[in-house]
C-alpha cells in the first residue's frame, strides 16, 4: 500500500524561542507517528521555553542545539543532517529567526541549517501582532516568499501579550497538512485532477427538518487525504459533516443532491478521476414548506417524494475514470456488479452496511473492489485512509497517459 507522503522522509524541525514552542511537541509527535525520520534543532532561547529532553523522548536521538554539535560519525550536523533532509520546517519561527534567514545569517543551528540545505523550507511564524505588522518583518517575509520558501500562517487570535491579533502559530495539525501537501507534490498522481464527493446530502422538508442518511463523510475525506498525499489536484464536494477539511483540497460545500450534482458538473473540465463515496439522497420532498410545519395541524402525514437524478450515471465524460460505492444490505456482490454496469463505472467499492462496528461513521471498513474486467479484490478490515490508498492504486493504471 502507498504510505502517506511523510512516511520515510527526513525532516528537520527547527524550533526557535516563542511561547508557542510547546506546540512543536505535538507537531514532532505527529510527524513521528506519520513515519517521518525526524531531527529536531533548537535555539538556546527555545530551550528556555521547553526542555530538549521532551523532543528527545519523541525522536529517540539527541536534539541539535549547537552550531558545532557533531551530528554523526560523518561529520558536523549541518553537513550530515541537512544534506539528507527532504524538508526543513521551522515552527515556531520568531521575527528574529525570519530576519536572520532573510539576510542569510547563520549564527544559530536553525538558520545555519536553512543556509546549508538544498531541501524545501516551510516557515511557520509566531510573534506579537505589532512585530508581525512591522514593515521590517513584512519585508523579510516577502524575501522568503520570493525565494520559494513556503510561509504557513500566522493566524489571528489570542496572543501572549493578552491582545488579539495576527501572530499565532498555526495549529500543529494544519502544519502537518501543509507538510503532507508539499511532500506529496512529487507523488504518482501529480498533475491529475480528482473530484471526490463526501457525506450524506440533505433534502429539506421545511426550515427545520430534512431527509438525511447516516453517512459521516469519513470515507470521502480519507480519500481526499490519500489523493493529496499522492500529489493530485483534489476537489472535495462536501455534504454536511463534522470533519476537518484536509489542507490542500478545494472544498465545495453542498447540501442537497441537486447542489452536489451541479458542483460535480462544474468540476468535470480536465477531471481525470471522479470518486463518489457520498450517500446521495435518492429522493427529495416534492415540496419544501417555507414555514415550519406545526404538529397540531397534522395527526397523520405523508410526504410525496420525487426521484433525484443519478449523478454518476449522468456523467459521461470521455476518458474519465469513474468510481462508485455500493452500500448494500443483501446480495452485496451481485448488486454492486449491477451498479458497476448500469452507471458505466471503471471500479465499484462494495460494502455490506449491516455490519454495525464498521462502515457508517466508523474509522474502518471492510470493502470489496470490483472492476470492469470482473477482477475482485477483497480488502480485509482496514482504516478508511488505507482503503482510499487501495482505491487509488486500482485507479492509477486506468488513467490515460498524459
Ligand atoms: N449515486 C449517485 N447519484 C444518486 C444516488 C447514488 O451518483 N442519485 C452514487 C453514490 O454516490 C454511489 C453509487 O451511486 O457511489 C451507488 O449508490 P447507492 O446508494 O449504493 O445505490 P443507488 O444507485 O442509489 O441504488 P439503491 O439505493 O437502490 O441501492
Amino acid at each position: 500500500m502507498m504510505p502517506n507522503s511523510v512516511h520515510g522522509k527526513s525532516i528537520l524541525l527547527g524550533i526557535s524561542g516563542s511561547i508557542s514552542s510547546y506546540k512543536a511537541v505535538d507537531l514532532a509527535s505527529k510527524l513521528v507517528q506519520h513515519g517521518a525520520d525526524l531531527d529536531v534543532i533548537m535555539t538556546s532561547s527555545a530551550a528556555q521555553f521547553i526542555a530538549p529532553l521532551t523532543f528527545e523522548s519523541i525522536i529517540h536521538k539527541p536534539v541539535i542545539q549547537d552550531v558545532f554539535t557533531s551530528g554523526s560519525e560523518e561529520g558536523i550536523y549541518h553537513i550530515s543532517a541537512t544534506e539528507q533532509a527532504d524538508l526543513v520546517v521551522i515552527a515556531p519561527a520568531t521575527a528574529n529567526m525570519i530576519a536572520k534567514i532573510a539576510n542569510g545569517l547563520c549564527d544559530d543551528p536553525i538558520s545555519l541549517a536553512v543556509l546549508s540545505s538544498k531541501a524545501p523550507v516551510i516557515v511557520c511564524p509566531a510573534m506579537d501582532g505589532h512585530m508581525y505588522q512591522n514593515p521590517a518583518t513584512q519585508e523579510n517575509i516577502q524575501k522568503l516568499t520570493d525565494r520559494g520558501i513556503v510561509l504557513v500562517g500566522p493566524t489571528t487570535g489570542h496572543l501572549a501579550s493578552g491582545s488579539i491579533g495576527q501572530g499565532r502559530l498555526v495549529e500543529p495539525s494544519d502544519i502537518l497538512g501543509h507538510i503532507r501537501l508539499l511532500l506529496g507534490q512529487t507523488g504518482d498522481l501529480a498533475g491529475r485532477k480528482i473530484v471526490v464527493s463526501a457525506g450524506g446530502t440533505q433534502e429539506a422538508i421545511d426550515p427545520v427538518r430534512f431527509l438525511g442518511n447516516r453517512s459521516s463523510g469519513k470515507m470521502g475525506y480519507a480519500l481526499a487525504e490519500a489523493a493529496i498525499d499522492r500529489g493530485a489536484n483534489t476537489v472535495l464536494i462536501a455534504a454536511p459533516n463534522n470533519l476537518t477539511n484536509p489542507i490542500g483540497a478545494k472544498i465545495l460545500e453542498v447540501v442537497t443532491a441537486k447542489e452536489m450534482h451541479r458542483a460535480i458538473l462544474n468540476e468535470m473540465e480536465d477531471c481525470d478521476i471522479l470518486i463518489m463515496p457520498a450517500a446521495v439522497a435518492d429522493w427529495r420532498p416534492k415540496e419544501t414548506s417555507k414555514n415550519k410545519i406545526k404538529k397540531n395541524d397534522l395527526e397523520n402525514w405523508s410526504i410525496t417524494l420525487h426521484k433525484n437524478e443519478d449523478i454518476l450515471r449522468s456523467i459521461k465524460e470521455a476518458d474519465l475514470v469513474k468510481v462508485g460505492f455500493a452500500a448494500e444490505t443483501e446480495n452485496t456482490l451481485s448488486q454492486a456488479r449491477q451498479k458497476l454496469n448500469e452507471k458505466n463505472l471503471n471500479l465499484i467499492v462494495a460494502n455490506n452496511v449491516t455490519e454495525t462496528d464498521i462502515g457508517f461513521g466508523s474509522e474502518n471498513n471492510e470493502v470489496i473492489l470490483i472492476d470492469r474486467e470482473g477482477n475482485i479484490n477483497e480488502l480485509g478490515l482496514l482504516s478508511k485512509y488505507e482503503i482510499g490508498q487501495h482505491i487509488l492504486n486500482a485507479v492509477a493504471p486506468m488513467l490515460k497517459p498524459t
